[in-house]
């Protein structure tokens, strides 16, 4: 049987998501939105263009969850993305009602799925996810960390003039603006980068990472990052359809790692065929838990707002 994505939302990081899949070949894609035309017109562009990624997925375009029905993972995407000035955390209200819409009809038509989040704040959506599916934890995830240290990686293959793909990059914590890049944990084949750059530089880096999405919305202005964040979703879906078992930084529901329980925030995970199939616990310095705690409160007030 060929597996079956669905993704929610077939604005700029939905239909980017989508094409990746489709033109993988690895999934049938389904492309799921509220306004009438758009996942149609969409899905129709991307399936035209099979044929010439010899792909044999097919793509369709819908505004009926029934059309997403028995889907091995969904890709929530649906909402507002930022405008220049608005941080991650403005989008709160707006998308909580989207994403809980959402919650709720893929937890009817796909009840065995896994679920990756994308929506801003991905990590109180994510949470929000979990609790409205009461999908185990393991099976709802979000979207930040991937796209975050590829970020970083970017600047730092900018910096040594290194290739990217040498660079491997841990950022802990939610996807806002207090992300914790761990520098310790960042490494150019294998040799930290605490070793090969000023302290002054890698904190530019880190702070230009921590912007790294507000970059992108001030030059745009208007909407915000979607060939990285799509190109991040598809990893994690890659990850998991083949069961790959990579190693990536995802929102994950914590109970007991790094002294946190009952939320949503990114650490390094195991994604496998059955979603997060482990929490790597990693030992933080004094400063870095500080960090990843402010981090955490963070999460853990926006979360509060939304889940009563
Ligand atoms: P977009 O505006 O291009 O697309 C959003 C789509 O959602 C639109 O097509 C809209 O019609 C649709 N939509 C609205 N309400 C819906 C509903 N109830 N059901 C289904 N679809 C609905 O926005 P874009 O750029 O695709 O971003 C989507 C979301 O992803 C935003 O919240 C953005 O902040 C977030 N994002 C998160 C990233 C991450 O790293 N976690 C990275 C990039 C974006
Ligand atoms: C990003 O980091 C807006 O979360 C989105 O680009």
């Amino acid at each position: 049987m060929r597996k079956k994505v669905s993704i929610i939302g077939s604005g700029n990081v939905g239909a980017s998501a989508a094409q990746l899949l489709a033109h993988s070949g690895i999934s049938d894609v389904v492309l799921f939105d509220v306004v009438d035309g758009i996942p149609q017109g969409k899905a129709l562009d991307i399936a035209e263009a099979c044929p010439l990624y010899n792909s044999s997925s097919s793509v369709k375009g819908t505004n009926s969850y029934s059309d997403t029905k028995d889907s091995d993972i969904v890709v929530i995407t649906a909402g507002f993305p930022r405008k220049p000035g608005m941080s991650r955390d403005d989008l709160l209200h707006a998308n909580a009602d989207v994403v809980k819409t959402a919650a709720t009809n893929i937890a009817k038509t796909s009840p065995d799925s896994i679920i990756i989040v994308v929506t801003n704040p991905m990590d109180v959506m994510a949470h929000l996810t979990w609790k409205t599916t009461e999908f185990s934890c393991r099976r709802v995830m979000g979207m930040g960390g991937v796209l975050d240290s590829a970020r970083l990686r970017t600047f730092i293959s900018y910096e040594l003039n290194v290739s990217p793909e040498d660079i491997e990059a841990v950022v802990l914590g939610g996807h806002g603006d207090q992300m914790v890049p761990m520098p310790r944990f960042t490494t150019v084949k294998g040799i930290s980068i605490t070793e090969l750059l000023k302290k002054t530089i890698i904190e530019s880096l880190i702070q230009r990472t921590r912007n790294g999405g507000a970059e992108i919305v001030s030059l745009l202005k208007t909407g915000s990052a979607y060939y990285a964040p799509a190109a991040a979703a598809f990893q994690m879906v890659k990850s998991i359809l083949l069961d790959e078992k990579r190693v990536l930084p995802c929102a994950a529901y914590l109970n007991g790692e790094y002294g946190m329980k009952d939320i949503y925030v990114g650490v390094p995970v195991i994604l496998g065929k059955d979603g997060v199939e482990r929490v790597i616990d990693l030992k933080l310095t004094k400063e870095e838990k500080l960090q990843f705690r402010e981090s955490c409160s963070s999460v853990r007030k926006l979360i509060k707002k939304v889940i009563k």
